[in-house]
């Protein structure tokens, strides 16, 4: 459903709906939610005006509704695992990467979010008997490091037609985070008429991190990662998908989040995503995946590789 512009709210002329983003109002949810008084102030309008634009806001935003238990369980009763084809990873994600949920893989550059990606991405398209989720693959691919040859490898591998796969994987580059954010509601109109069952966001964060810099940037970045995130569990629960974003640490200390290994978004990024897989390099090629935070699993490590194949034990 296309949310209404923030224009065509009564009482909005061109200039407020200006004032309203500049401030970090770049949805209808955001106003709705606000409080006169903070609104007035971030945008410098007069408060009856403000309790207005709110009161406008709560009409046209979608606020989502109720859903009958049975209805939620039946979903759940849906859900689906995807391989990775390591066995440990696998394990220590209860059996696979499960549907309806996001997965955060984060790391420094080089511990393998990509490659992860690449393969669930072949993977995603097997059938069901072989770890697969029988569907089609979105990738938003922020910076530029989608490979087909390497997906050619991996499908190869697999003795999979590495062309047949390759058209199931549908990329599109995200310029900046705006786009970014618009790519996952023309991802929910392509899903109605393909079963896409494995969205991955790779990066989640770069664009963020490289537009909204410094301390008073940060609740807008946080808020809009916030709404990013929620868009990507709907589009998850709705298509019965995967959701796999990356986050990578910064090496050099953050002005907020000065402990290099931790990613950014933070704490909005890390409740939102319902498991969050901490990458790092060993020895021999070797990678070690560390579930943190998880709703339902111990907290463990599992160990596996990076090579010519793609994920191995
Ligand atoms: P950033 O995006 O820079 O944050 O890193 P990343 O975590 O996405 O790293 P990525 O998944 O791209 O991992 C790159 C590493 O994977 C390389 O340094 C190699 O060690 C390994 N790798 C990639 N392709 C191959 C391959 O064809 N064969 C083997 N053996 N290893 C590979
Ligand atoms: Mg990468």
């Amino acid at each position: 459903m296309a949310e209404k512009k923030l224009e065509e709210l009564p009482g909005v002329g061109p200039a407020t709906a200006d004032k309203l983003r500049d401030a970090g109002y770049t949805d209808l949810m955001s106003i709705a939610v606000e409080s006169p008084k903070n609104l007035a102030e971030a945008c410098e309008i007069g408060e009856a005006a403000a309790a207005k634009i709110i009161a406008a806001a709560k009409q046209a935003a979608d606020v989502g509704g109720f859903e009958p238990g049975d209805v939620i369980l039946e979903r759940r009763q849906n859900l689906k695992k995807l391989t990775s084809c390591s066995k440990a990873l696998d394990e220590l994600m209860g059996g696979g990467f499960e549907t309806q949920a996001i997965v955060e893989f984060f790391g420094e550059f080089g511990s393998g979010k990509t490659q992860l990606c690449f393969q669930l991405a072949v993977n995603a398209t097997m059938p069901f008997e072989k770890g697969g989720l029988e569907g089609e693959v979105i990738v938003i691919d922020t910076e530029n490091t989608f490979r087909p040859e390497r997906i050619v490898q991996i499908a190869n591998a697999m003795e999979m037609d590495p062309v047949e796969t390759l058209h199931k994987i549908h990329v599109a580059r995200a310029f900046n985070s705006s786009h970014q954010m618009l790519l996952v509601d023309k991802a929910m109109e392509m899903a109605k008429e393909t079963k896409v069952t494995l969205m991955i966001v790779d990066s989640l964060t770069a664009h963020f991190r490289a537009e909204y810099v410094g301390r008073g940037a940060l609740a807008e970045r946080q808020q809009l990662l916030n709404k990013h995130m929620h868009d990507l569990l709907r589009f998850g629960d709705l298509n019965n998908a995967v959701i796999a974003v990356t986050n990578q640490v910064s090496s050099k200390p953050d002005a907020f989040f000065g402990d290099p290994t931790r990613p950014i978004g933070g704490h909005i990024v890390g409740h939102a995503a319902t498991y969050r897989i901490y990458l790092r390099k060993s020895k021999g090629g070797k990678r070690i995946a560390r579930l943190i935070d998880s709703p339902n699993l111990p907290e463990a490590e599992a160990v596996f590789s990076v090579s010519e194949e793609g994920i191995r034990d």
